[in-house]
């Protein structure tokens, strides 16, 4: 049986939706669907690893991430968390939306792949639900990028925390 860095099993049943219920009770759909996958994928990834920057959680260099973009061996960041797609590119677990997707994020933004991670996947799917099992760690020295949303007078954007 194959396992990914975290010790899980890829043996992974990707057609059932898991923790539904448990979603339909708790799951906080409020905000962008960037907010929601991000908020979420945040939780599960600090249920299995522990909270951002407690000792037992691994974090990451820019350095160490840069060295992992070839097509079989592949880190992604995600706001702020960084990914391993090597299981996924070497064919160790499979991928629902395909390898060349993922080659595809490597030529377009490189190891930033947020926006395309929100663009494919949502909160109540199965991939942040898998993801805590590609966690490598935190992205030292990563900030939030400033978020910029429309004025009250709808004519210019100004930074969110403006409003
Ligand atoms: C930890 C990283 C990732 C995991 C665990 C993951 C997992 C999944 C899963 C389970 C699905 C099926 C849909 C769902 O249940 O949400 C899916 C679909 C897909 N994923 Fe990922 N994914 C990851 C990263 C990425 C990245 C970085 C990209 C793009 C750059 C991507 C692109 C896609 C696409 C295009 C689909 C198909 C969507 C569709 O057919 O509607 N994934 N992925």
């Amino acid at each position: 049986m194959k396992r990914t860095r975290s010790g899980d099993s890829t043996d992974t049943i990707w057609e059932t939706a898991e923790g539904a219920a448990e979603d339909d009770l708790e799951e906080e759909t409020r905000g962008t669907k960037e907010e929601t996958v991000f908020r979420k994928l945040g939780l599960l990834v600090a249920k299995k690893w522990g909270a951002k920057g407690s000792e037992k959680r691994p974090t990451v260099t820019q350095e160490e991430l840069q060295k992992h973009s070839s097509e079989e061996d592949f880190w992604v960041m995600i706001n702020g968390m960084v990914f391993d797609m090597g299981p996924f590119l070497r064919d160790e677990a499979k991928h629902p939306g395909g390898k060349a997707i993922l080659m595809r994020q490597l030529e377009l933004t490189g190891s930033d792949a947020g926006a395309r991670f929100v663009r494919w996947h949502n909160a109540a799917g199965n991939a942040v639900r898998r993801a805590p099992e590609y966690f490598v760690g935190d992205l030292l020295g990563w900030t939030p990028p400033k978020k910029w949303r429309l004025c009250c007078c709808r004519r210019r954007s100004v930074p969110e925390e403006v409003l």
